[in-house]
């Protein structure tokens, strides 16, 4: 196993309190993009990663998208023979509501026992802020990198990327990679390095059911006129049959079994599910039967309601029969389950059970493609001894029940492998109150991506 490099180590550590600082600012920024009225913070996040990209010696551009910016990083000094590595991270975050459950405020980067709380400490500014630290440190120690690199960082991941694969698209020559790492997950527990080797895809929905024009005494019309609420509750109870499975019609056509080899590296992950059910404070677990739970988050499928609005919600009782109804609806999918395959048996099957009275609509708000790949190349193989470098421990592979949708992009338009190695930590509690990234994953990972574009040189990209 080879040692981080101690120039570079030295040069993180001799900077660390002004790396800290810088963090901590590009932290204060409020980049949450499925807010409009942070539109101007979100824009400001990109020139943010501009700057910083520039500061550690690359060229950097923000390209306007009909959505947010989009910023290109590119260091070509390797020359047009030498391979081309692009870093793929996004400066958005999700919104912080509910702000009165945070312990310090969102935007304020406090730390506490060793956790950076903050939102998008971990999801995902502190990932990308130290892929670009480590960019820093070669540049600055060496004055080179050993092969070109290209940042791509985006401003819509935590809403569905609607603008980056047409920009990747439109761009590809611009991109053009021979692999794509990328920094947003989490390690399987502390201490234990991980690389994944696969994320679930998605199709999100949202199901409006009609029912009278407009809203009813319950008295008067209850009974009579059907409920819209009652209506969608009988909609979404036909999701699932008893065992758990997903009742849609033809919705498994496409899911592959998985291989042996992956199934057999996952039960020897250190994982208890007793411990896992606790964490989330759930009285038990539930889900599809027959499964394990690192099968049920990594393998299989899911139908989850996210959010359900109708009829009165306020203080007190009042009898009302509401004119409609709403859910959003989300399916992970596995491969090969296609997003846009999945959106209309949906709608097929919500069309066959909406009770008649109602007029049920399902609207497909965003999707993203499934991803697994085989680990197999000098891509991982230098991953795993930069790992194995920084953290003094073989990395181990996982799988991820969550959604990058860009994967699936950057391997069919670029063609290039991806690979996925995540500084989180489970509890990490992205996406809700009191985000963390963990002080040591920041410093060591750091150290790890470092030592990691000393190995791509070494031993080659592809
Ligand atoms: N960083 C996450 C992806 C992720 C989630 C990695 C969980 C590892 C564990 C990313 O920012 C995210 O939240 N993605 C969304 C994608 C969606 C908006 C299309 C997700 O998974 O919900
Ligand atoms: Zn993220």
């Amino acid at each position: 196993m080879p040692a981080v490099p101690a120039d570079l180590h030295d040069y993180l550590s001799q900077h660390d309190a002004r790396i800290q600082r810088e963090l901590f600012e590009f932290l204060r920024i409020p980049s949450v993009s499925a807010r409009s009225e942070h539109d101007a913070d979100t824009a400001r996040a990109a020139e943010w990663t501009a700057e910083s990209l520039r500061a550690a010696g690359l060229t950097a551009t923000v390209h306007q998208t009909e959505g947010h910016p989009v910023v290109v990083g590119e260091w070509r000094g390797a020359g047009p023979a030498a391979p081309t590595v692009l870093v793929y991270g996004h400066y958005d975050v999700q919104p912080a509501e509910p702000l009165e459950l945070w312990t310090s405020p969102a935007f304020e980067p406090t730390i506490r026992d060793g956790k950076l709380f903050a939102r998008g400490s971990v999801d995902d500014k502190g990932q990308l802020f130290l892929h670009i630290k480590a960019l820093e440190a070669h540049l600055a120690v060496r004055g080179r990198l050993p092969v070109n690199v290209l940042v791509l960082a985006e401003g819509e991941e935590e809403v569905g990327s609607e603008h980056l694969a047409p920009f990747i698209a439109a761009n590809a020559s611009l991109l053009a990679s021979d692999a794509v790492i990328i920094s947003d997950s989490a390690m399987f527990a502390p201490g234990l390095p991980s690389i994944l080797s696969s994320l679930r895809g998605l199709a999100y929905f949202q199901i409006d059911v009609q029912g009278p024009a407009q809203d009813l005494h319950s008295g008067s019309y209850g009974g009579a006129v059907v409920n819209p609420a009652m209506a969608l509750a009988r909609i979404l109870a036909t999701l699932h049959d008893d065992a758990g499975h997903i009742a849609i019609a033809g919705f498994y056509d496409d899911v592959r079994d998985w291989p042996a080899a992956v199934r057999t590296q996952m039960k020897g992950l250190p994982f208890d599910a007793e411990q896992f059910r606790a964490e989330t404070g759930a009285t038990a677990l539930g889900g599809e039967a027959g499964y394990t739970v690192l099968e049920q988050l990594w393998t299989r499928p899911t139908c989850e309601v996210n959010g359900l609005l109708s009829g009165y919600t306020g203080e007190g009782a009042k009898t009302v029969l509401p004119a409609r109804a709403m859910a959003k609806v989300s399916c992970r999918l596995v491969p090969d389950q296609d997003p846009a395959k999945i959106e209309s048996l949906m709608k097929a099957h919500v069309a066959r059970v909406a009770p008649a009275g109602v007029t049920a609509t399902v609207t497909h708000l965003h999707g993203g493609r499934p991803w697994r790949a085989e680990l197999n190349g000098p891509l991982y193989d230098a991953a795993r001894r930069a790992l194995g470098a920084a953290f003094g421990r073989e990395p181990v592979i996982t799988g991820e029940g969550g959604s990058i949708p860009v994967v699936g992009d950057f391997e069919r338009i670029l063609g290039a492998p991806v690979l996925l190695v995540g500084f989180g930590l489970p509890g990490e509690n992205a996406h809700a109150p009191d985000e963390w990234l963990s002080m040591e994953n920041f410093t060591v990972g750091m150290r790890a991506i470092a030592t990691l574009w000393d190995e791509l040189g070494t031993g080659g990209v592809r």
